[in-house]
């Protein structure tokens, strides 16, 4: 989703800005925009609709932009066109801005500020607040006042940073609902809505909070509460030179993270299990032995990875547990009841709706638990109790590594205290899990088989996946990373749903993509392949060894991935509806890591 960036203070500004919007690609993102500001507070900017080369290109033929200070943005369109007169920052008298989020009183305030005899360049919600900003800077003689006077004006959920030429080398930001970070470092003061836009000597990040105010100078950082007065942030060292990430020698980030997940789903599970002592080590204050009905909330690929979850939550704790999408729990009026506790599962740790789902539980007094990739996040900040997943950054803005890593965890919390498995069944149990590092590796190979397959796939024009019980939500995993990276109609059923609908999509050549696991249900996911096939299917099966076995003939091509326990067998598929998904969309050269209207991370509704 958009991303800002912030610099004053360095002779090379804007270079550090352009390479900090390089940095917020991931994201995803549709315009991008500069703007520098002189010590004598003269502004120059430059703004493109498309990639960031294109707006570095821009500013390679104007010969770059002078200033010790300014700002940036990578824009992903909610109020106009991704056009480049949509794109920020957006300019307003004295005044540059950038936005992330939303500002719910924009059509109220454009009127005022119109009446005022104001003017307007752009569609954007954003603007309103330049202009704002602008008149309040005639108000109030210190800026920061006029910038707090302003802030408090605003309703919705933001991210602000600003420059003016009334006040050199300083940069204004603003937080409510959206992230936002200041940080310190080298006689350096920088405002970032990611630390992954920060240089490396940024040596020192604050951690801005909702209705905090900061006005970054060079090497200073005045942080104010929404009351006005100065306030001290959580600090935490910033990611330098070792917190970078790069492709190595893959051709994508996606293709990287899918390679990695060997290594970080094994360190995952080493931080919840003791494999020597076969003992597992959740943090002292996580009990789902008190729990009796927890709740799972999550968005996306996060929510497949709580759907997985109840499978194991409630066959091996007995633990009712419920799982919804943030979006739709958060206004359906959940009912609660004693003993729930809720659990939030997100890579960033920064999804706006899973915040908000969170912030709803908080105040109805359940215990909260985030799930997160991100240490530092706002959830992990405001849960109850924090469980890491250590997936290390995920660039690729389709979820691979942290999903898996994220089922790791969960598959440990899962009975991990109920006392329901006698002794021998939890050692059965780490057993199953701690091969699944071991089996992804092997799952691996299958690489070049599913890349013929892929070259087929990259011509259809729907794929179908089918699974059953904990495989279900990972069929519908596999339809959305299809979809999202290869622009293909993809869905996921379960293979039990298909004759309530769904087949009636079935017709010659329709490839279908049955997970099928040789467990309790494997016959009667087998006869699903046979009603899809009878109607002219094409079946691509992912099947353990005996269950490919038992297929022989069934299917028109089978993926035999390792045999594997019932615990780590959606962890290992996991590898390979990945790779159908990545190396179809290499196929039909889509924009892998960053696909067509997507970010990464979802900070506003
Ligand atoms: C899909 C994907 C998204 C995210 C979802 C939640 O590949 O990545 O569906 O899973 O936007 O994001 P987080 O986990 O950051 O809350």
């Amino acid at each position: 989703m958009c991303g800002i960036v912030g610099v004053s203070g360095r002779a090379d500004a804007c270079e550090v800005l352009v390479e900090g919007l390089r940095r917020l690609e991931y994201r995803g993102y549709d315009s991008a925009g500069v703007c520098g500001a002189g010590l004598d507070g003269a502004m120059a900017g430059e703004r493109a609709a498309g990639k960031v080369s294109a707006l570095a290109a821009k500013l390679a033929a104007r010969g770059g932009l002078a200033g010790m200070s300014g700002i940036a943005h990578t824009r992903w369109a909610t109020h106009g066109a991704a056009e480049e007169r949509n794109a920020h920052p957006h300019r307003a008298g004295r005044v540059a801005l950038v936005h992330n989020g939303i500002i719910e009183n924009h059509a109220a305030l454009k009127a005022e500020l119109m009446a005022a005899g104001r003017t307007f360049q752009s569609d954007t919600d954003s603007e309103v607040v330049a202009h704002l900003f602008d008149a309040a800077l005639d108000v109030h003689a210190d800026p920061h006042d006029a910038w707090r006077a302003v802030v408090g004006r605003l309703q919705g959920a933001f991210a602000l940073a600003a420059v003016s030429e009334s006040a050199p080398g300083l940069v204004f930001g603003a937080r409510k609902a959206a992230p936002l970070l200041a940080a310190l470092g080298n006689g350096t003061g920088y405002i970032a809505s990611d630390a992954m836009a920060l240089p490396e000597d940024a040596a020192t990040i604050i951690y801005l909070e909702d209705g905090d105010t900061v006005v970054a100078g060079p090497g200073s950082a005045d942080v104010r509460d929404a009351q006005g007065r100065p306030a001290q942030r959580k600090q935490a060292a910033g990611p330098g030179v070792f917190g970078r990430v790069d492709k190595g020698p893959f051709r994508h980030f996606m293709e990287k993270e899918i390679h990695e997940q060997p290594e970080v789903v094994g360190r995952t599970l080493a931080a919840y299990l003791d494999l020597a002592g076969g003992a597992v080590n959740l943090p002292a204050a996580v009990d789902f032995a008190a729990m009796n009905r927890l709740l799972i909330v999550g968005c996306g690929t996060a929510a497949y990875a709580g759907m997985v979850a109840r499978y194991w939550f409630e066959s091996l704790a007995g633990l009712p547990t419920e799982v919804d999408i943030a979006s739709e729990f958060r206004y359906r009026d959940p009912a609660f009841a004693k003993g729930d506790a809720a659990l939030f599962i997100s890579q960033s740790g920064e999804t706006a709706d899973t915040l908000e789902a969170l912030r709803l539980c908080k105040a109805a007094g359940l215990i909260t638990i985030a799930l997160t990739n991100t240490p530092h996040s706002t959830m992990a900040r405001e849960a109850d109790i924090v469980l890491p997943t250590l997936a290390g950054p995920e660039i690729g803005v389709a979820s691979t590594k942290a999903f898996t890593c994220q089922l790791a965890a969960l598959a440990v919390a899962a009975g991990a205290q109920r006392e329901r498995m006698d002794a021998q069944a939890v050692q059965a149990a780490i057993a199953d899990l701690s091969a699944a590092p071991r089996l992804m590796g092997e799952a691996l190979n299958l690489r070049q088989g599913v890349d013929a397959l892929a070259l087929d796939l990259a011509r259809s024009d729907i794929v179908l996946f089918l699974g059953r019980n904990s495989l279900y939500p990972l069929a519908l995993e596999g339809a959305l990373k299809l979809k999202e990276i290869s622009y293909i109609h993809a869905e996921g059923y379960a293979a039990g749903e298909l004759k309530h609908g769904p087949i009636a999509l079935i017709e010659e050549g329709v490839a279908v993509i049955v997970l099928a696991p040789m467990d309790a249900l494997f016959d009667k996911t087998r006869s699903s392949i046979e009603q899809v096939r009878a109607r002219g299917a094409r079946v691509i099966a992912v099947a353990d060894p005996e269950a490919a076995a038992a297929l022989d003939g069934q299917s028109a091509l089978t993926f035999v991935t390792p045999a594997a326990g019932r615990l780590a067998a959606p962890i290992v598929m996991a590898v390979a509806v990945q790779l159908i998904a990545y190396l179809t969309a290499v196929h039909k050269g889509t924009d892998v890591d960053q696909p067509r209207n997507l970010a990464k991370s979802v900070t506003v509704e």
